[in-house]
């Protein structure tokens, strides 16, 4: 049987089919090596970047129940400089599966300052941004609810870079479309949607089940809601590349954020579980699974 051609042009890149890893729930790559080949995938997002290391939240960092994963990792992570200097580099060994940074920060600058110390690295592909974080200098609002910060991030980074930005938004926004349109006015090249949805969980002896109180929900129960996220951002924003993540666990899944209008999807949760589905999925849909 003749395989399907999954490849796809976009920020500029040929991506071969639409499956990428979401962030997160890959570290750097290195930690899948031997497990999974990246090289079969679209790519990977590397998990949040910032600009000074953190060390994250207390464990328990994660908990599993019926509709999916809570986790607080706190976006642990070695801090700009030292992904620049010892975790990218590994990457540099991809030739086909391509390479998006995701960052944080707690200020515009620090988003800025994490793109500046990584910029130039011809590994990188292109920026995720991940709006959810809590602007420190507003009170802890997330920075992804008021379009000026969004606008300030971009803007920044920008400054600071050619590659593409992709604004991860969260699924909590009352009008994600209309956020995701605020971005691509202050020059986001993508959107990727969604985040985790907060969440608490109470053990059975009592108190919080995760180190940190709350955390993120994610997984299969949060399919019906991404998949609406990217349908309503497509209709709004229209030309602007959509990456669909949230509770993919099957290629029947990818069709959906495929129909919704999503140019690539990111598997995180369903991976952690499986590592192998990212590339059996990738096998089915070049057997034409999604056509049938
Ligand atoms: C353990 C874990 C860590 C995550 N870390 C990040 C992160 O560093 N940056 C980010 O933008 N999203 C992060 N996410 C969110 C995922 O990238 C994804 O948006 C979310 O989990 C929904 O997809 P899923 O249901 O396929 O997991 C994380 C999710 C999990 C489960």
């Amino acid at each position: 049987m003749q395989s399907q051609d999954l490849t796809r042009e976009l920020f500029g890149r040929r991506f071969q089919n639409p499956i990428l890893l979401a962030a997160g729930t890959a570290g750097f790559g290195r930690e899948l090596d031997g497990i999974l080949d990246l090289e079969r995938l679209g790519g990977l997002v590397t998990k949040a970047v910032s600009r000074e290391p953190r060390s994250g939240n207390p464990a328990p960092r994660v908990a599993e129940f019926r509709g999916g994963m809570l986790n607080s990792v706190g976006l642990a992570n070695p801090g700009a400089v030292r992904v620049r200097d010892e975790y990218l580099p590994w990457l540099s060994r991809l030739t086909r599966a391509h390479v998006l940074v995701n960052v944080v920060g707690s200020t515009a600058e620090e988003y800025a300052d994490v793109v500046g110390e990584l910029d130039r690295n011809p590994v990188i592909t292109a920026y995720e941004l991940n709006l959810s974080c809590p602007n420190t200098r507003a009170g802890g609002i997330e920075f992804g609810a008021d379009p000026r910060s969004v606008h300030n991030i971009i803007s920044q980074c920008r400054a600071r870079t050619r590659l593409p930005l992709i604004a991860k938004l969260s699924p909590v926004l009352p009008d994600i479309a209309g956020m995701a349109l605020a971005a691509c006015e202050a020059g986001a090249d993508g959107i990727s949607a969604v985040n985790t949805m907060p969440g608490l969980l109470f053990s059975d002896r009592g108190g919080a089940r995760l180190g940190n109180g709350n955390g993120g929900v994610s997984g299969p129960g949060l399919l019906p809601m991404g998949v609406l996220a990217v349908s309503r951002i497509v209709d709004r924003v229209g030309k602007i590349p959509v990456i669909g993540v949230g509770g993919i666990r099957s290629t029947s899944d990818v069709r959906q954020y495929l129909e919704a209008g999503a140019a690539l999807v990111a598997i995180g949760t369903g991976a952690l579980a499986d590592p192998h589905l990212p590339e059996r999925i990738v096998s089915e849909l070049e057997r034409g699974k999604w056509l049938s």
